[in-house]
């Protein structure tokens, strides 16, 4: 048997990128590919890139600079180092990365990573190879499934991809382009690998989609199936007791979603349900196709079925033509709606979308302004959050080792990671704690009933894509669309 090639993933950008990350591993399992955590002694480096704001896109091209002495060091010792590109940069500039970066080998856009053997073959043929195209076919059906020790290693919660690309084209955005039209996945298929992940350990599903909440699969019963009708029978698995969903469209809430968080125990009163901005005259230039009193009527669909439900949202400030009286009906909104959380960025034009062919920017002395504004005001917002909890006992979802020596970390239903003392035992349950203290966005609590008596869950302590950078999987870079 030939000794097993390594493979190191750097993972950029949204939840989606983590997910595809975990299927590339999966598409190279067969191939002889273990994954290792360092680039060095890789034989095959993937770096999957992101395209929504031109910062992260720039990483590629400083990363390709390290990798080249990288690769010629393990030249020098006779190892040949594969790179390949992967992700949205490499769908929006394919060609460019060609021209620009000879060092890499492979390049590969989101719908197309099932091909990675075949290109990784026709590169050692070729010296290169480079798709990009939209495939006929859907990756999702060669996609092998994860082995089962693959998805143990990853914990008790997974991501699965229902619904891919989107038909919105708000003027700012990249994704209509690199992710290409909406698609959505057929139900039997996504329950096949819930139920998949749930006999592996696998406790908390979040389904994402770049516009998921536009999710219309093919039921099994031959009709379309909304969000909401998959989260009900998603729920039914024995096994998965935590369900979310990301990232949704104010426009696409339908009436099945809202009773789903009504009736659903395991559906997590938290929704990300970004907005961009609190101005009419900014949503209609930024083709958001909702306005604010109409994003308002959202909220307040989903609080009246669960007065427990939180939000967070995504903002962009400097958008054309924002003044700062727009700017400040955003700031007003923030205050009305009040987030559990938010991310917000300074606009950045996109080639090829209309945005950026705008003329009225608003300066980047500006931009700066309104983004520590509009910080402040979310940051306080989330802090008194956080704070609340204090003195409460909330469920807490036991996921992993802690850093700290003896303590076990989990998440709440709001996301906020939470810490306690114990064996464990714990991982993989749902538990009250009573939150006694905040470090920062931590809470810190004891737990309040005993845990039940089963065998313990594997006890993670990694995540195990080889590299998430870290700088880009801040909460603020973890949402994708919508
Ligand atoms: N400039 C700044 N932020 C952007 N986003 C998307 N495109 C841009 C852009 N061109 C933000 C939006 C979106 C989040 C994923 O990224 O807020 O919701
Ligand atoms: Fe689609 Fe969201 Fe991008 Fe708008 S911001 S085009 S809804 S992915």
């Amino acid at each position: 048997m030939n000794p097993p090639r390594k493979l190191h993933i750097k993972s950029y950008g949204c939840q989606m990128n983590v997910y595809d990350a975990q299927r590339m591993v999966d598409t190279l399992a067969p191939e002889g590919f273990v994954e290792t955590a360092s680039v060095d002694d890789a034989d095959l480096v993937i770096l999957n890139t992101c395209h929504i704001r031109e910062k992260a896109s720039e990483k590629v091209y400083s990363e390709l600079g390290r990798l080249r002495a990288v690769k010629d060091e393990a030249a020098r010792h006779g190892r040949t180092m594969n790179i390949a590109v992967a992700g949205c940069v490499a769908q929006a500039e394919g060609e460019e990365i060609v021209r620009r970066a000879p060092v890499v080998d492979v390049v590969v856009g989101p719908q197309s990573y099932h091909h990675l053997p075949q290109l990784l073959a026709h590169a050692k043929r070729d010296g290169r190879a480079l798709e990009t195209e939209f495939p006929v076919e859907d990756k999702f059906v060669f996609l092998p499934p994860p082995k089962p020790e693959a998805i143990r290693a990853r914990g008790i919660s997974s991501f699965v991809t229902v619904q891919e690309g989107c038909d919105k084209f708000c003027t700012f955005c990249v994704v209509p382009y690199t992710r290409g039209a909406e698609v959505s996945r057929p139900v039997t298929k996504i329950i096949d690998d819930v139920e998949r992940l749930a006999d592996n350990g696998v406790r908390e599903i979040t389904l994402i989609g770049q516009n998921v909440n536009a999710y219309h699969g093919e039921g099994p019963d031959g009709r379309t199936w909304s969000l909401g009708a998959l989260l009900y029978r998603l729920a039914e698995i024995p096994g998965i007791v935590r369900l979310r969903y990301s990232t949704s469209h104010p426009r696409d809430v339908e009436d099945t979603l809202i009773a789903a968080h009504r009736d659903v125990p395991a559906l997590m009163p938290f929704v990300h349900l970004p907005v961009q901005s609190g101005s009419d005259r900014v949503l209609a230039a930024m083709n958001r196709k909702h306005t604010v009193s109409d994003y308002r009527r959202v909220i307040d669909r989903f609080r009246a079925v669960r007065q427990d439900i939180a939000f967070s949202s995504d903002f962009i400030v400097g958008f054309p033509g924002e003044t700062e009286e727009d700017f400040l009906a955003t700031l007003a909104l923030v205050t009305q709606i009040g987030y559990a959380g938010a991310y917000s960025f300074k606009y950045s034009p996109r080639p090829g979308t209309p945005a950026a062919d705008m003329r009225e920017m608003v300066s980047a002395v500006e931009m700066d302004e309104r983004l520590v504004r509009l910080q402040e005001l979310i940051d306080s917002q989330q802090s008194a959050f956080n704070a609340a909890t204090i003195g409460n006992t909330v469920d807490v979802l036991f996921e992993r080792l802690a850093r700290n020596p003896g303590q076990i970390v989990g998440r709440t239903a709001y996301l906020q990671p939470a810490h306690v003392m114990s064996s464990p035992d714990i991982i993989g349950q749902v538990l009250p704690v009573r939150i006694e203290s905040l470090e920062r966005y931590s809470l810190l609590g004891e737990l309040a009933r005993a845990p039940d008596a089963r065998p313990a869950q594997a006890a993670f302590s990694e995540i195990t894509l080889s590299e998430i950078t870290p700088s880009e999987m801040t909460p603020s870079e973890m949402t994708t669309g919508a």
